[in-house]
């Protein structure tokens, strides 16, 4: 439901509306020039009265490079020759490239393509690991073709490349397990913890301001699952050290053929609990259990983490992104790979935030979250909200 302020005491509104009347009204006496430009309100981009951010997000992908350059250039993400755009500020995918397809290296070397092209045109590439790309770094490789070993030239080059080489190497440097986005720079950087720290800007934001932020992770962040806070950091810190554990050992023959190569005896309890059913790589609750359920189950952990909504990938929905509580919870799996045949889709997310009045440091958010498809798109989620603080 849209939350729709109070116009009155605003003499910015007033003034606008006076505006809006006269380009109305010049618009009338034009009327025999149908071309005569009328800019559209709020295109004048003043930087300190108003800020923007638009936001990509794309699920699974399991070793399609077709689909996957489909989907980024429907988003805008990337440009014809699957070059980053620059019409997106971040891009944020939520792991399961690897598996099921022969795309494995193509992709990976595409991403960390797109990700210094972001950082060059002051975008942003937000990058996590799967339960398959988990899988495979402990060397369960039921879902591997045998055709996709092939590019990388047997199994010792893939196991080399997956751990100390190239797409290993990415994994450690520039993939999370799970992120945290602010939509707006005041709120912090991504990452940043929740609750922030004492010395930081965010830590004066009141709520609902100091939510205005997503999480991402591959399966989901449950309510059972007890290591929720800081947000993003204790998650990120285990799937940081499991996953160097897991990198720098003797890599264990994969299975099939070969026994389950079991998580290295040094690996703590709560590293395993990471890949445990209600863990985030595989929890399924979000996706799954009924409405009623999950609605209420939601609010404390996005309070936790010091969102406003969760965004997953994991369980796939073929026809199209779901969205559950009002757009609290959203599972954009689509199946996008041929190995599916699912809808191609993206999340888009529009948030924009107007200074309404510089003395009661009153502001307007607004955040538009669509479904976007090859052929139409949907909107999950359109609210407006007052909210105050110095920005
Ligand atoms: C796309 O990127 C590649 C590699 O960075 C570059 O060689 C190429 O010129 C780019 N294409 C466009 C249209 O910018
Ligand atoms: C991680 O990303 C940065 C760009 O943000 C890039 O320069 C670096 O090479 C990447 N690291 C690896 C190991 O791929």
């Amino acid at each position: 439901m849209p939350i729709r302020p109070s116009l009155r005491h605003s003499p910015q509104l007033i003034g606008l509306s006076a505006l809006v009347y006269l380009a109305l009204s010049f618009r009338g006496a034009q009327k025999s020039n149908s071309q005569q430009y009328v800019p559209p309100l709020g295109s004048k981009s003043d930087d300190r009265i108003e800020r923007s951010t638009r936001i990509i997000a794309v699920g699974d992908l399991h070793g399609d490079i077709g689909n996957a350059q489909k989907v980024l250039e429907m988003a805008r993400v990337v440009d014809s020759d699957g070059n980053w755009s620059g019409e997106v500020d971040v891009f944020v995918q939520t792991g399961d490239i690897i598996d099921r397809g022969d795309d494995t290296i193509v992709l990976f070397d595409w991403m960390e393509d797109l990700r210094s092209q972001a950082q060059g045109a002051g975008g942003r590439v937000l990058s996590h690991l799967g339960n398959h790309e988990w899988m495979n770094t402990i060397g369960d490789w039921r879902y591997v073709h045998a055709s996709e070993i092939k590019t990388f030239g047997g199994v010792a080059a893939r196991q080399d490349m997956l751990s100390t080489g190239r797409i290993g190497r990415a994994w450690a440097a520039n993939y999370t397990t799970t992120s945290r986005l602010p939509l707006h720079p005041s709120l912090g950087d991504p990452n940043d913890d929740f609750p922030p720290s004492a010395d930081s800007a965010a830590v004066r934001l009141p709520a609902p301001l100091s939510h205005a932020a997503y999480s991402f992770v591959h399966g989901g962040l449950a309510s059972s699952y007890p290591g929720l806070s800081p947000f993003p950091s204790a998650i990120n810190d285990l799937g940081r050290s499991l996953l160097h554990k897991l990198q720098h050992r003797v890599q264990p023959p994969p299975h099939p053929p070969h026994a389950y190569p079991h998580l290295p005896p040094s690996t703590t309890r709560e590293e395993h609990a990471l890949l445990e059913a209600d863990g985030p790589l595989w929890y399924r609750g979000w996706a799954l259990d009924d409405e009623a359920k999950v609605c209420r189950a939601v609010d404390p952990v996005l309070e936790k983490t010091g969102t406003r909504r969760m965004i997953m990938g994991h369980t796939p929905n073929f026809e199209k992104i779901v969205s559950r509580c009002n757009g609290k919870i959203i599972i954009i799996d689509t199946g996008i790979s041929h190995a599916y045949g699912g809808a191609l889709s993206a999340l888009s997310v529009e948030y924009t935030l107007k200074l309404v009045s510089s003395s009661e440091k009153r502001w307007r958010e607004r955040e538009v979250v669509k479904a976007l498809y090859v052929d139409h798109s949907v909107t999950l989620v359109d609210e407006e909200r007052d909210v105050f603080g110095d920005m």
